[in-house]
């Protein structure tokens, strides 16, 4: 019965004048197509056998669900796969055997409003729009919700896309497959467009640094410095921040995820910011930390020179073949190495409470399995730290690496990273103040 009834809507219909947000309007631009075939295709050679479900984002309520901090955001699978923001769309791969060249990939939008729609941003392209945006040459329909048909007055209504997915499982003899597994695999080396995504997320969210470097004095709050770094990101069309920022002095800089931004800076402070840019979809992970009176202590400079020392120890380690597990065990062997008496007794180990990486793309810890050896276009951070609580005490130096065929590079250098380099910088905001 549940099948007669589908039948109607299984097959593509073709969707007119279908509400696209394609990146086509956003500073990224749109993906091109022929990388988004390509990632399809890969999703239909590396999935198992069954039919699997992408879902795109839903629209938050203003009422009660707080979107505020953060506007229409596409799940990041779907934005993958489609290149577009779509709400409530579908993406439904069938692989009728792993591996196989009989899978296909559907597509399903929901249908546009009937007339203009006054309340909500307007929604870019139509009908063939969407299908030079996605590469997909039928695009159908997505029902509005109903009720399951015969269902009593009252009852719950049907997600019309588990009508339309159970119906074509059915139809092919096939289950239902998870998707996060596939989709961690494959997002794990980043195409070019991927790649161009993250860099510009990566300048942005630099330069953001310079910024606030440059401005910074002793006596400003810390939501002072949060608001120019977020002020440069959105001047540069990042969309959002890829994270809540971490705007941290004093002692707050011990505290890893610290995010009230509520304290006043004094004189004699470190000041820890991490805090990047999301740009079309992919986000940068950026810490810096400098000394708010514009020199390091012969202390605080002690400790950031350790932590440097480690991070580019980790840095040179990095090359295709290698596992983040390994950098890590190196990181921490020259951390231990290098400390002297700066810890004593002891070394500064202890004192580094976090790990060394995480891979970074559409999110900030983004998909994908971490015992793989590393492969060219692969992009993780490299965030060594050290955090005193009973000297106030916490840095962290963090950049977004990409692996290269024969090393690393590092895609958020523009951001000064040596002390001489950070006090160098502040002194010229000074000057330029005067
Ligand atoms: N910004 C969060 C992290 O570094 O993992
Ligand atoms: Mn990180
Ligand atoms: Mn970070």
């Amino acid at each position: 019965m549940v099948r007669t009834v589908v039948a109607g809507f299984v097959g593509l219909s073709l969707a007119a004048a279908l509400p696209l947000v394609g990146q086509s309007d956003a500073p990224g631009g749109p993906v091109p197509v022929d990388l988004l075939q390509a990632r399809r295709a890969a999703l239909l050679q590396t999935m198992p056998k069954g039919v699997l479900v992408i879902n795109a984002s839903r629209v938050r309520s203003i009422d009660g669900e707080y979107p505020q901090d953060s506007d229409y955001r596409e799940n990041n699978d779907f934005f993958y796969l489609t290149g577009i923001e779509s709400p409530n769309g579908a993406l439904v791969a069938i692989q009728p055997d792993s591996g196989s060249a009989g899978g296909q990939v559907l597509l399903y939008l929901t249908a546009p409003p009937p007339r203009r729609d006054a309340w909500s941003a307007a929604r870019t392209s139509a009908d063939s729009g969407g299908r030079a945006l996605t590469g997909f040459r039928e695009i159908g329909v997505r029902p509005a919700v109903r009720r399951a048909p015969g269902a009593a007055p009252g009852s719950a209504p049907v997600d019309s896309m588990v009508v339309i997915v159970d119906s074509i499982a059915a139809a092919h003899g096939l289950s239902r497959v998870p998707s996060r597994t596939v989709m961690g695999m494959l997002r794990l080396v980043k195409d070019s467009d991927e790649l161009r995504r993250l860099r510009r997320a990566s300048v942005i969210s630099a330069e953001a640094h310079r910024e606030a470097m440059k401005q910074s004095r002793a006596g400003m709050w810390e939501y002072e410095v949060e608001a120019l770094v977020e002020y440069t990101f959105r001047r540069h069309g990042a969309e959002r921040v890829g994270y809540p920022s971490i705007v941290g002095s004093g002692i707050n800089s011990t505290i890893l995820h610290y995010d009230l931004s509520r304290r006043q800076t004094e004189p004699g402070d470190v000041m820890l910011v991490d805090a990047a840019a999301e740009w079309g979809y992919f986000t940068a992970d950026l810490t810096r930390t400098y000394p708010m009176s514009g020199r390091f202590t012969p202390r605080q400079r002690s400790i950031y020179d350790l932590v440097l020392g480690t991070q580019q120890a980790a840095i040179d380690a990095t090359k295709p073949g290698i596992t983040i597990a390994e950098i890590q065990t190196i990181a921490r062997a020259w951390m231990k190495d290098h400390s002297g008496d700066l810890c004593a007794p002891g070394d500064c180990t202890r004192y580094f409470i976090h790990g060394l990486s995480h891979w970074v793309g559409m999110d900030v810890h983004d998909v994908g399995p971490y015992f793989t050896p590393l492969k060219a276009g692969m992009t993780f951070t490299i965030e060594p730290g050290i955090y005193i609580p009973g000297e106030a005490l916490g840095v962290r130096i963090e950049d977004v690496i990409l692996v290269t065929p024969t090393g690393a590079e590092n895609l958020t250098k523009d951001a000064p990273r040596t002390a001489a380099d950070i006090e160098a910088l502040m002194a010229e905001g000074r000057r330029a103040r005067r």
